[in-house]
Parts: structure tokens; sequence; C-alpha cells
């Protein structure tokens, strides 16, 4: 072979290679609406940034006439590229060779990818459509699904780790996305189960469609699986573009700065008329959030899922924060079983990834009841007490109106160490609603008054004088400063720019044991 002809036949097994499962199977993939892995690749990544590895590895297999077929890159295109101009390893399956499904080479390039992202503090975006394992490869292919999900376990708090599913994600195979950070989906073609519809209407005689057992929608408001649904692929690797420019590269990176036009003392007065007269009445507390972040822009993660909590990202004078509220609109701000795990969640990826915590406080309690009780909510809400205590990032709270019994602990006190914690003149810092406040306190009292509801009338009205105000907090420095709601944004900046060299250290051990 002379020089030429080994240049040639190197583009020659570069276009087998990127032709993949063949043009048949790429025009089905398109049918159904679906990008092809690298089609996906090349819209995530910075335009001429995508450098592969390991693209003409193929399977070992010799069963069920496997050796006959073998196409290079073996169902996965990996490698690495740049989001914004910063490197971030990619692995995308290609559904057109095998059904994308798993075998041990395949399994070994993502691992490769996985490697490389620890050792070189970069994230991994895995974009997933496969079958599962690779039928015809048994035990192996189980092997390698194991090797994948060992890396994911040390590459988190490491590095970011986020998963797009794009097609089927079956069985055992949820479990890598299960193990990363955030998790995408495209509503109508993507779902994730560990037993399909066949499996369940066998065993539990129960009927379900795909799309209700494990599609976007069920994963993003029910089982609280999936953090962003999409309505189509661009738009989801769109917004992992967006999310991946609130994040660090890894643990010990800085968050990211993005220069604003936002001024940093810009006041908001409408603030003033956000929280209504009455106690009782709710607002929108994301109307708080957008008023107060740089250019209103924030991106709220698990959107549809606990709704009584709001969590995401934004900045604040260019750098991110991560925002965790409750939400006077929903269940009145309650805390239930959902919203703890996902504020703690939340809070403990701020956490690893030096994102600095602010937390909007409007919580009266923990929601009662059985289900509540019967499902572990003690286990649970745990889990956002231990998240805060342990999360060593700035912490800036402040109380926009209810902060009440356990749930003002939970809810980044002072004594969990936030560093600042601020209200509003409309904040009520006390153990319970002055109505059921009175009615246990003052219970002999009420039975023998005269006019029982004038009495609880008078009574309520003393309590809530005496507590429903964020007075008595602030002279016991639970609370720092009162402070006016249209300088909210100023107050917030000036925080963050004095914590922002916090050195704050846990006590040594191999690792805590969060309720889990
Ligand atoms: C090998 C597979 C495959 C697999 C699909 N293919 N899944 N090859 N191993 N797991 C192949 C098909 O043979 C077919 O090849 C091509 O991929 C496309 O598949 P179709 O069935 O034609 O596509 P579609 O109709 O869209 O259906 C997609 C599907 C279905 C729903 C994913 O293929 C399917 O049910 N696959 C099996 C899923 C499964 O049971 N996997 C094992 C799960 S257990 P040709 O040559 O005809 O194009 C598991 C355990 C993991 O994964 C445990 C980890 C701990």
């Amino acid at each position: 072979m002379n020089l030429e002809e080994k240049f040639r036949e190197l583009e020659q097994k570069n276009q087998q290679a990127e032709l993949a499962g063949g043009a048949k199977r790429i025009e089905q993939q398109h049918k159904a609406g679906k990008m092809t892995a690298r089609e996906r690749l090349e819209f995530l990544l910075d335009e001429g940034s995508f450098v592969e590895i390991g693209k003409f590895v193929t399977h070992r297999c010799a069963d069920f006439g496997m050796d006959e077929q073998k196409i290079p890159g073996d169902g996965v295109v990996t490698g690495y590229g740049t989001v914004s101009g910063r490197t971030v390893y990619v692995y995308s399956q290609d559904f057109t060779v095998f059904g994308g499904s798993l075998s041990a080479t395949q399994a070994a390039k993502i691992c490769k990818i996985l490697d490389l992202a620890i050792k070189n503090g970069a994230p991994v975006i895995g974009i997933n459509d496969s079958g599962g394992a690779r039928i015809q490869e048994g035990v192996e292919s189980l092997g390698g699904y194991a090797e994948i999900f060992y890396r994911n376990t040390m590459a988190s708090g490491v590095v970011p780790q986020i998963t797009a599913i794009l097609g089927p994600s079956a069985g055992g195979a949820v479990y890598s996305p299960a193990l990363t950070d955030f998790i995408f989906m495209v509503k109508q073609s993507s779902y994730m189960f560990l037993t399909g519809p066949d499996v369940i209407k066998t065993v539990t005689h129960e009927e379900v469609t795909k799309e209700d057992l494990g599609g976007a929608v069920t994963h993003s408001s029910k089982s609280g699986v999936c953090h962003f649904a999409n309505d189509d692929e661009k738009s989801t690797l769109l917004l992992i573009r967006e999310l991946l420019s609130y994040l660090p590269s890894n643990n010990v990176d800085d968050v990211p700065v993005v220069p604003t036009d936002d001024p940093p003392l810009r006041r908001e007065p409408r603030l003033r008329n956000l929280v209504p007269e009455n106690p009782k009445a709710p607002y929108d507390i994301k109307e708080l959030i957008e008023a107060i972040v740089d250019n209103g822009h924030f991106l709220e993660v698990q959107k549809d899922f606990a709704q009584n909590l709001v969590v995401g990202y934004a900045r604040l004078n260019g750098r991110s924060i991560g925002i965790v509220a409750n939400q006077p609109k929903v269940l009145a701000g309650c805390l239930d079983i959902n919203a703890s795990m996902k504020a703690a969640r939340f809070v403990r990826f701020c956490d690893a990834f030096n994102i600095p915590i602010v937390t909007l406080v409007d919580v009266p309690g923990f929601l009662p009841g059985t289900d509540q009780e019967y499902a572990g909510i003690i286990r649970h809400g745990a889990k956002l007490l231990y998240a805060y205590s342990e999360a060593t990032v700035p912490k800036i709270t402040l109380i926009v109106r209810k902060a009440y019994g356990g749930a003002y602990c939970v809810m980044a006190s002072k004594q969990l160490r936030a560093d600042v914690n601020f209200a509003y003149p409309t904040a009520e810092v006390a153990v319970m609603g002055a109505d059921g406040a009175v009615s246990i306190i003052f219970r002999n009292q009420l039975k023998d008054a005269s006019d029982p509801t004038a009495e609880r009338v008078k009574l309520v009205d003393e309590y809530q004088t005496k507590f429903a105000n964020p007075y008595r907090a602030a002279e016991l420095g639970y609370v720092d400063e009162i402070i006016y709601p249209e300088e909210t944004r100023e107050k917030l900046i000036r925080s963050l720019e004095m914590l922002k060299n916090k050195r704050d250290k846990l006590p040594t051990k191999k690792h805590g044991n969060i309720p889990l």
C-alpha cells in the first residue's frame, strides 16, 4: 500500500464508522423524530469542537453469529469537546447499532470517558438511547454496567454528571442515569423503567402504557427521577448547555462568572407589596426570585415535582447561586417528603460544587397526615436538616413570611450555620401559628370564658403581636438584619461578596450517615 492508499484506507474506515448502523437505520431514527448519536453531539457541543475517542472499537463477542457483525464504534460515540468554550466529556449511544445495546467494549469506552473526566476535572454528559444489556453477551454486558455504576459513584461530587435520556432506558440500565446529578428527558420519545409494561401486566395484571409508566411527564411530575422534561431533543440539548453555564467544571473550581449589565444596587419597590396583608393569602415566590436575580433569569430544576418548594440556579452580580424557596402558592409552602428530598439533594449538589445557597423561607410547617407519617416524613425531613448542616458553602437565608416550628430550624436557620440571616418586617418566627398556639396553651381559659369566641380573638391577637414578627429572633441574634424588601438584591450581593473566601471544615470522618 502506498502512502495515498493508506490515507484513503483511513478515510474509508472513518466513513464506515460514521455511517454506523447504515442509511436505512439512520432513516428510521429520523422518522422516529430522533437525531443520530453524532448529530446530537454536533448540536450539543460548540461548533467543530468534538474530538472522538475509540471510533474503531468493536465488540469481542463470537456467539450467535456476532463475529460476522462488527460495526466500528460498537454503538456508542465517545470523546470530548467544549460547551461555551469549557471542556466537557461526552458519550452518545447509537441506536442504529444493535439498538445502542451495551456490550463489554461499549461499557469500556464509556468508562474511559468517565475516568478521563474524573482525572481532568470536567463535566460528563451522557446521551442514552439503548435497548439495554447486549443480549448476545450475557453477563459480560452486566459486568460492563456495573463498571459504569462504580465510576458514576466515584465521579459523584467530583465532576457534574448529566444524562439525557433520548430513547429507551430500561431495566438495570436506568441506574447509571440515576447515579448522575441531572436527568433530562424528552416527552413522548424517551422512557425509563425497571420493569416494562409487559412484565407488569404478567405479574400484577396492571395495564399501563410506556409513556404513563416511565415517560418524561411521569418522571418529572410523579417520581421526581427526571429534572428537566422537554418537548424535543434540540431544546433538551440547549437546556443542558444552559445548565452547564451555572456550574463549575469540578469540585475544586469556582463557579463561573458571567458579566452582567444588571446593577448590583438595583432596587425593587414592587417587592413591598409582594407579601399580602392577609398572612394566609398565597403569593408566588418566583416573583421574588425573578425580581432579585441578574436580569430575572432563573433556571428552575424539577419544576413539576414537589411544587411546594422551588429550587434552581440564578446569578447575583454575575456569580452562580443555588436558590431554595418555599412556595406559598402550593400547599401553603408546607414541607412534605418530596419537597424535603428535592431540596436536600439540591443543597448537597450545591455544596459539592461550591455554589452558594440562598434560602427564601415562607413555611407554615411540615405537612400533617398519616400518609406523610407512614411514608417516613421523619426520615426524609431529616435529610434536609442534614444537608443544610453539612453544607460549608456560603449560606444566606431570608425569612419572607412564616418560619414556624421544626420547619424554621430546617430552612437554613442560624443554628444550622447559615452565615447571614435576613428577615423582612413581614416575617413571623414562632413555634406555630397563632390559632394553633392559642388552642393549646389557653385551652382551659377558653373553656371557662363567658364568650369563648371573643376571648379567642383577643388571645390570638396578643400571640400574634408578640410572636408574629421577626423582632424576637433579631433580639436573640438568630436574625442578623431586618431588611426592606426593595433592597433584597443589594443585601444578598453584599453578603455574597463578604463570604467570597469562606472556609469551613467538617470533622474528620470516613463519611456521614445521612438518613437515606
Ligand atoms: C441486542 C438489541 C437489543 C439488545 C435492541 N436490539 N435491543 N440487540 N441487545 N438489548 C436490536 C434489535 O435486535 C434490532 O436489531 C435493533 O436493536 C433495533 O431494535 P428494534 O426492536 O427493532 O427497535 P424498536 O422496535 O424501536 O424497539 C426498541 C426496544 C426493543 C423497545 C428497545 O428493541 C427491545 O425491547 N429490546 C430489548 C430490551 C431488553 O429487554 N433489554 C435487556 C434489558 S435488561 P436489528 O438488527 O433488527 O435492527 C438489561 C439489564 C441491564 O438491560 C442490567 C444492568 C445492571
